[in-house]
């Protein structure tokens, strides 16, 4: 069907404002509102509690997404989580045990690789379990399980709306795992519920934050290269920051856990190379400035996207701050996720790139 702009003047801008409402969608195929429950929308033909190890397999953004989801299901149902890139997935001849769980998360469910990978899944006697934007795509007929992200038509080369969908189903298949292997109570599921619940208001008042982050795109547009760094969720939310802004501006960036720092990347910090630090207020924040601090130390610029609080306890000079709501630690991505893909896309849009059609980019990559 027809899929247009509307009144935005890239697919790409109007998909990330979509996204309160998609993933709204989303989240209300996936729990109980009333009863505060997680009610997945297919019967898994598996058990949670016979299961000893998940594989995460995916490509680009989806690999992002999965390994945001490695951390949720190894906190909130204590099952060890491996992520791979599909590419390594399908060479590296992982030893895999039959019965346990593989899954692939896919935007367009044609990605080659994502494709062989599950087929290679398959037949080593794997449940496989898909979560896919489009239904009707290779992967999700050829898995066993397919659990659907109502992003809707995605069109803009750079995935926003399909990434923080695909979050709102793992979130909620993590918090089912949980519950399902006895690691979370009733009272824990309905707390966790009610986190979900509030996640679309959330990224709603997340795009409040686009006037201030416009502004700052204008200094990341002089930039050669600009460092991603976060924590825990954070830092897959950060590697998802520095492949977004390469992707559409074609500005290098990189995204790095805060704590590798001086492991190597603080060789490059001056005061030409901005650092965009990710921390919410949460059980890693002061370790993630006291990283900010060095930064802050040899002259780099800090753009810190954190809440109230964090903002509050971050004193530092040179910084930046893109304050965010408050809201409970454990699903932070999907909201920060916001503001990451806005400053990727106003500082395409001043560079001048082709923001939904980046040079030398698919949107669906069908050959190896
Ligand atoms: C391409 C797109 C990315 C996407 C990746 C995986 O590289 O440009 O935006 O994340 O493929 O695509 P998939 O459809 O499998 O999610």
């Amino acid at each position: 069907f027809l899929v247009d702009k509307a009144n935005y003047r890239h697919f790409m801008a109007k998909e990330i404002h979509e996204q309160p409402e998609v993933v709204g969608h989303t989240l209300a195929r996936y729990v109980d509102m009333a009863t505060e429950k997680v009610a997945l929308p297919a019967k898994l033909p598996f058990d949670f509690g016979a299961i000893q190890r998940i594989s995460i397999t995916a490509c680009g953004t989806a690999s992002y997404a999965g390994y945001i989801a490695k951390y949720w299901f190894e906190r909130l149902s204590r099952m060890p989580v491996e992520l791979d890139v599909a590419s390594e997935f399908r060479y590296r001849e992982a030893p895999l045990r039959k019965g346990d769980l593989a899954i692939f998360i896919s935007q367009s469910g044609e990605t080659a690789d994502t494709l062989a990978a599950l087929r290679y899944a398959k037949s080593q006697g794997l449940h496989t379990l898909s979560v896919v934007n489009v239904p009707t795509s290779t992967i999700a007929r050829e898995s066993e399980t397919v659990l659907p992200t109502l992003a809707g038509p995605e069109i803009g080369v750079a995935s926003t709306k399909a990434f923080t969908c695909q979050l709102m189903v793992l979130a909620a298949l993590a918090v089912a795992a949980g519950k399902a292997r006895g690691e979370l109570s009733d009272a824990d599921e309905a707390k966790l519920v009610r986190g979900l619940i509030e996640i679309p208001r959330l990224m709603a008042a997340a795009l409040a934050t686009e006037p201030q982050i416009e502004k700052l795109a204008r200094d990341i547009a002089k930039s050669k290269d600009v460092l991603y760094l976060g924590r825990g969720t954070s830092y897959p939310l950060a590697l998802e920051g520095a492949l977004k802004l390469k992707e559409i501006s074609y500005i290098h960036a990189e995204g790095y856990a805060a704590g590798e720092l001086k492991h190597g990347p603080i060789a490059l910090i001056d005061e030409n190379m901005p650092v965009v630090v990710i921390a919410p207020f949460d059980r890693v924040f002061e370790k993630t400035v006291s990283n900010m601090q060095e930064v802050a130390a040899r002259g780099g610029g800090i753009i810190l996207m954190t809440d109230a609080k964090g903002a509050a306890e971050a004193t530092i000079e040179s910084l930046v701050t893109i304050v965010l709501p408050d809201m409970a630690a454990t699903f932070t991505p999907m909201v920060y996720a916001v503001p990451v893909q806005l400053l990727a896309y106003h500082t395409a849009v001043i560079m001048g790139t082709d923001v939904d059609q980046p040079r030398n980019l698919a949107k669906s990559v069908t050959v190896e």
